[in-house]
């Protein structure tokens, strides 16, 4: 019985891994399927960095963020098995034996784990590491097996498409988020919306946040935003600690460090395009000319149109020059083309793109359309209040290449 899933399993991610023009997509299904099967709790796949001679995290299922962390080859559980090659099993991580592991730093408790080498033909090139077995059968001789097929499988496409990653310099985060939990009251009690959110957002890049309506996408997005309070946990931003902020010092950063595009625009009918960019403009102490803005988005031409006069996806250019004229930090975007036509979609979606190539700016973008996320940098998915899985895209598309 068992076996007949895993045929089934390792036929299907075949399939995947042939198909896939995005390795590390693959891999978080391949991963994600591995866990699952095996009754763990979470995984992660490490890839060397033959310059630095270090491993680096790609993808992760479950809920921590390994995205900033790198392992020493050698070292630790996933740096002994890239190195060695040998698959090797902890059934007590307690025990004095256990080498240790990255894993150990990420907030989720190793009990017990799994790494089997990423063999090519020629090299180990990686692992793939799964832990904390809670249905009880440990690993045993046909998981083993099954993970060995897996990383076999996984290894000889990374080598096909001729993927590197950088274990190199560690990316500085701008806002942290630890334990984050949100309840609503509801009825007699409390819907618990978000479970515990461990995250690290960087700065300059551009992470999209995927997951099924309802999972709590915007209501974690308000909550680093600045719009909502958190229940429980820290969420600390550029080193300050605003998990509970005042009313002044909300204003404050909402207003210096972030911008915000909805998939409503929300402008003023009475002001014209630039008026309205203007009018956020006064705001704050050091604002880019509304002009400029106005520019970046392409609408110099209709610079003095009313809201009335332009289409969807202009009124959504104004949003977003409204949203950069601040010079914010970050700027989170919640469906921002959820309302749009494909085309007009890829014009917006190219304006983000440059926002974040040229300006340096950090876009967190929730969409629940995955072709979007190929343009990302990571790729952050929920599911039910949590994070299900982070990867990192290694060759992030271009959003006139995006296709739906
Ligand atoms: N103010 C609120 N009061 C009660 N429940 C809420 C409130 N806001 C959101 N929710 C609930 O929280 C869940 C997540 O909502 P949301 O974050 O908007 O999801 P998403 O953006 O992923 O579609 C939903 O079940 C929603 O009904
Ligand atoms: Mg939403």
């Amino acid at each position: 019985m068992k076996n007949k899933r895993f045929v089934s399993a390792t036929v299907e991610l075949l399939n995947q891994l042939l198909n896939t023009d995005d390795i590390t997509e693959a891999l978080t299904g391949a991963l994600e399927m591995l866990t699952n099967l095996l009754g763990c709790e979470a995984g992660a796949v490490w890839l060397q960095d033959r310059e630095a001679d270090r491993l680096a995290a790609v993808c992760q299922y479950g809920p921590v963020d390994f995205t900033n962390m790198s392992a020493e080859n050698g070292v630790g559980v996933e740096g002994l098995v890239s190195r060695s090659g040998e698959i090797m099993v902890v059934q007590d991580a307690t025990s004095p034996d256990y080498p240790g592991s990255l894993f150990d730093d990420s907030g989720i408790r190793v009990q017990n784990m799994l790494c089997v080498p990423l063999k090519s033909l020629t090299e180990v090139i990686g692992c793939i590491q799964i832990v904390n077995s809670q249905d009880g059968t440990g690993f045993d001789e046909e998981e083993q097996q099954l993970s060995q097929r897996i990383a076999t499988l996984a290894a000889l496409t990374i080598e096909e498409k001729e993927f590197t990653v950088s274990a190199g310099e560690k990316k500085k985060v701008l806002i942290q988020l630890r334990g984050i939990t949100k309840d609503y009251p509801s009825g007699e009690g409390f819907v618990h919306v978000l479970k515990g959110i461990d995250l690290d957002i960087y700065e300059n890049e551009f992470v999209v946040i995927l997951g099924e309506s309802g999972c709590g996408k915007s209501t974690l997005v308000n909550i680093v935003g600045g719009m909502d309070h958190l229940t429980d946990g820290s969420l600390i931003i550029d080193g300050k600690d605003f998990s509970h902020p005042t009313e002044t010092e909300l204003t404050q950063f909402r207003r210096e460090y972030m911008g915000f595009v909805f998939q409503q625009y929300n402008l003023m009918p009475n002001l014209t395009a630039q008026e309205n960019v203007q009018f956020i403009a006064d705001l704050v102490p050091s604002p880019m000319p509304a002009a400029e803005a106005i520019a970046k988005v392409g609408l110099t031409d209709r610079a003095d149109n009313f809201p009335s006069m332009l289409s969807g996806g202009q009124q959504q250019r104004v949003s977003i020059a409204r949203a950069i004229v601040k010079k914010p930090r970050i700027i989170f975007a919640d469906e921002p083309t959820a309302a749009l036509d494909y085309q007009t979609s890829i014009e917006v979606l190219t304006v983000f793109e440059q926002i974040v190539q040229a300006q340096g700016s950090t876009v967190v973008m929730i969409t629940h359309n995955p072709e979007i996320a190929r343009m990302a940098n990571r790729v952050v998915k929920l599911r039910n209040g949590r994070i299900a899985s982070i990867r990192i895209n290694l060759n992030p598309a271009m959003a006139a290449d995006l296709v739906w």
